[in-house]
């Protein structure tokens, strides 16, 4: 169980993202929970301002302290209420100048009881009050977005289908890309013949040892031609 918190200036865009399909029925059975917190419900500006302009100058504008961080305090204040008051939660702030958001952070965020995700927007947000209640900055990757909503959804949904209980099938959370360090081998359902494409033989054999086998070689080929760099580690771990 993972309790999902997300300050936002955007809540309807995660919400509508995040309470679909699969993460959608998860939070409906109780296995995560998904809430998107309005950072602008904090501000005390009387025009329902959260931004202002940048000291020094500069294009743009920046998200001010106050609003986001009594929005994270309602939050915190919250989560203590309900009874886990002494441990640190992890505050994840998701930004291009973070740390690449990787499988194995998926891992082990997917064991936190609760996590709370800060969405930037316009330039940023003021540094010091980044400072008092971020432990974690994130990236997604080495591109730059118009604000933090996307690369949040993309992380929980990440983290979210690794706690026990998200995904029926326990198996296909382990199999699949990345879980063994290799991309996943192609896979194929009826018909047996499509576009004179045949489904490769061994596949209808019924030989599982032969299955496997087939499907690890398929694996090690594709990881080995598309990521040179994954093949590399795992050959150096399974020597
Ligand atoms: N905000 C804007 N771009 C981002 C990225 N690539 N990763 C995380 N947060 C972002």
């Amino acid at each position: 169980m993972v309790n999902f918190h997300i300050l936002t200036l955007f809540p309807e865009m995660v919400m509508q993202g995040l309470n679909t399909s699969i993460l959608g029925r998860a939070a409906a059975r109780g296995d995560i929970s998904i809430e998107a917190v309005n950072i602008r419900d904090y501000t005390e500006n009387k025009h329902g301002r959260v931004d202002d302009y940048t000291y020094g100058g500069g294009a743009g504008m920046l998200m001010q302290a106050q609003p986001v961080y009594d929005a994270y305090r309602a939050v915190v204040d919250r989560i203590s209420q309900n009874g886990d008051g002494n441990k640190k939660t992890r505050v994840i702030y998701v930004t291009p100048q973070g740390k690449p958001f990787r499988q194995e952070m998926a891992q082990e965020l997917s064991k936190e009881e609760e996590l709370i995700f800060l969405c930037g927007h316009y330039e940023g947000i003021d540094e010091r009050v980044l400072e008092e209640i971020v432990t974690d900055e994130i990236s997604i990757g080495d591109y730059v977005l118009t604000g933090g909503e996307l690369p949040a959804m993309v992380m929980v949904d990440a983290i979210a289908r690794l706690v026990p209980g998200v995904l029926h099938n326990d198996e296909s959370a382990e199999t699949e890309s990345f879980g063994n360090g290799l991309l996943e081998y192609p896979q194929y359902s009826r018909p047996e013949i499509w576009h004179d494409k045949q489904v490769p033989q061994v596949l209808l054999s019924g030989d599982h040892a032969k299955v496997d086998a087939w499907r690890l070689e398929q694996a090690l080929m594709r990881t080995k031609e598309r990521r040179p760099d994954l093949y590399e580690k795992y050959m150096d771990t399974h020597r």
